[in-house]
């Protein structure tokens, strides 16, 4: 049993917080060694806090490691982008970072973040600067704090859109822990010091374990409600934004063999006025904050404290601390958890494109130059852009003459607007060859198997039905895996635990339905089911919902 097994023992990385003067360590020391590509270890966990991981190519591992070199070592850098919404001059800063800095691409998130990959050692601060003089930040990316805001986008489609949008801001300005350490570490030259700093919300040690807050604009679900720690569902009367219903206890991850952990669909508690979000937000971590486990690190999301002490405990627990109470939830509807994809227009006559974007990388890839061509559009059209909760990209506010160019723009650069019902709404993880927790492939198996089974669905006459596919290449779930229609996770090399039975709409949980399954396996399993479909389903009936009510999977 290790240290953090045992309940009464602190965990490891609590006492690396305790230690970090707000979470500055010995990183500006560290960083300045030249000799080494890496940091220290317990530097390792306090530099997520500033949105940074250390990472190695492990395509690489096995040949270094046979000519005794070190790892190849870089780093990955996330951004802090509430909603998802970044100006052109924003974007072209980061295309430029990618091509200067980091490994020629950049990185759309399932969370509706950038993540820059392969950033040297000696180009991590220089990156950094470049980010913080476009206004933006890496901080709290990762670590245990609230991590990136989601919001349904876009803020330019419409009032209640943009309402969402400004609760989404308000409430991670609200988390942003307030310790300078980022600054001091990676922007200004001056010297890191101990001086006194408080975190008002947070404390010295932050919270027991990271923390993700999203909100939705029905119909669409395309934050995924139910999978983060705390949600908001936009409730909107008579056309007009009045509050949001809260979810809490959603989360995702899971570790193999391990009963004790799971991945568990949030519950909706009640419903709070637009004024109240921020306040319900502060509650609901500062209850966490307190009542976390911090010994056990697999069991300390928000999730596991309210299965461990019951949803009715919490939910007073959060009353407790709010002035103006939440008060019952209001009814709402959502019709899937994808994007809405392809151009729309708003009522002031702008058009908005979301564009596929396979697994979120934005690259030039041979004839396919998805990077220079929306390199061109930023640099020369009035447009924003949105990084969906889908990996995908919008580019919102063009107006007639700017649609045009952006078709143009990007057919002259071999892109096209959309793909295959099924590749659209499909996600993948990173996974390898830099995250360094993947089992499997994800990001770069996933576009494959997704033509093979394009295939089996055009034979049977469904390649019009949308059916959610998420991948990931460990149980840890940073692509959604576990509510998606069919869910692939990562378990031995070219092996994946298939789950089945989550819905369109990504309310429920999928149940594992074979362990282990390799391509043909999966091809095998997902043909006959196929087959059935096309033949037994019931008049709008999605699969997930199919693959339940014929008893393939028990919830
Ligand atoms: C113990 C649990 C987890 C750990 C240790 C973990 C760790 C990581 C690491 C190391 C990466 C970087 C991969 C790379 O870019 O090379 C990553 C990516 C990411 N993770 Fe997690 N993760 C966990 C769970 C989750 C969950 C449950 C979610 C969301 C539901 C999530 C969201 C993301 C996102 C958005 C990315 C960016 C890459 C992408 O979109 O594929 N993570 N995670
Ligand atoms: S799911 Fe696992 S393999 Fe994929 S990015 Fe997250 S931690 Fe890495």
């Amino acid at each position: 049993m290790s240290v953090s097994d045992t309940p009464e023992t602190l965990s490891v990385n609590e006492t690396i917080k305790t230690k970090s003067r707000f979470l500055r360590g010995t990183l500006a020391e560290g960083l300045a060694v030249a000799e080494s590509g890496a940091i220290s270890d317990d530097d390792q966990q306090l530099i997520k806090f500033h949105g940074i991981y250390l990472q190695d190519d492990r395509d690489l591992r096995a040949e270094r490691a046979k000519r005794k070199l070190d790892k190849a070592y870089s780093f990955m850098a996330r951004l802090r982008v509430p909603g998802g919404v970044l100006s052109a001059p924003q974007y072209l800063a980061m295309d430029r970072l990618a091509d200067e800095r980091g490994n020629h691409t950049l990185r759309l998130t399932t969370r509706q973040s950038i993540q820059f990959h392969g950033v040297i050692k000696t180009n991590l601060r220089p990156a950094l600067r470049q980010i913080d003089k476009v206004l933006l930040d890496t901080i709290a990316a990762c670590g245990d704090v609230n991590r990136n805001v989601m919001c349904t986008p876009n803020e330019f489609a419409g009032a209640v859109y943009a309402q969402a949008e400004a609760t989404a801001r308000a409430i991670s300005s609200h988390l942003l822990p307030h310790s300078h350490a980022w600054r001091e570490i990676f922007i200004d030259d001056e010297k890191v010091t101990a001086e006194a700093e408080a975190e008002p919300v947070y404390g010295a040690t932050y919270l027991p374990r990271k923390f993700k807050i999203a909100i939705a604009v029905p119909p669409q679900n395309d934050v995924d409600v139910f999978a983060h720690d705390l949600s908001y569902i936009a409730i909107v009367e008579d056309g007009r934004l009045v509050g949001y219903n809260v979810v809490v206890g959603g989360g995702m991850g899971a570790t193999h063999g391990d009963a004790q952990t799971y991945p568990r669909v949030g519950d909706v508690i009640g419903f709070c006025r637009i004024a109240e979000a921020v306040a319900v937000a502060e509650a609901v971590v500062t209850a966490q904050r307190d009542f976390g486990n911090r010994s056990n690190r697999r069991r300390a999301r928000l999730k596991y404290t309210i299965e461990d002490r019951g949803l009715a405990w919490f939910v007073a627990e959060v009353n407790k601390r709010l002035a103006v109470k939440l008060e019952p939830a209001r009814p709402f509807a959502f019709s899937g958890n994808g994007d809405r994809m392809g151009w729309l227009t708003g009522d002031d006559g702008r058009h908005h494109l979301t564009l596929f974007i396979e697994n979120g990388r934005v690259a030039d890839i041979g004839d396919w130059r998805l990077k220079a061509a929306l390199k061109e559009i930023a640099g020369t059209l009035d447009v924003s852009f949105i990084i969906t909760p889908n990996q995908n990209l919008i580019i919102a506010r063009a107006d007639d003459a700017g649609r045009a160019a952006i078709e143009a723009i990007l057919a002259a650069h071999g892109v096209r607007l959309r793909a295959s019902v099924l590749r659209e709404a499909a996600m993948a993880c990173v996974a390898l060859p830099t995250c360094a927790l993947a089992l499997t492939e994800s990001e770069r198996y996933l576009p494959g198997l997704i033509t093979k089974l394009d295939a089996l669905l055009a034979e049977h006459g469904l390649d019009k039905q949308a059916i959610t596919v998420r991948m990931t290449g460990c149980p840890n779930g940073c692509a959604r895996p576990y509510i998606a229609e069919i869910g692939f996770v990562g378990r031995n090399p070219g092996r994946y635990n298939l789950h089945l039975g989550g819905a369109h709409d990504g309310s429920r949980v999928a149940p594992l339905y074979r362990e282990d399954a390799d391509e043909a396996a999966i091809l095998g399993i997902l043909g006959a089911l196929f087959a059935d479909y096309a033949k037994a389903r019931e008049q709008g009936e999605t699969f997930g919902d199919f693959t339940v009510r014929r008893g393939v999977v028990a919830l």
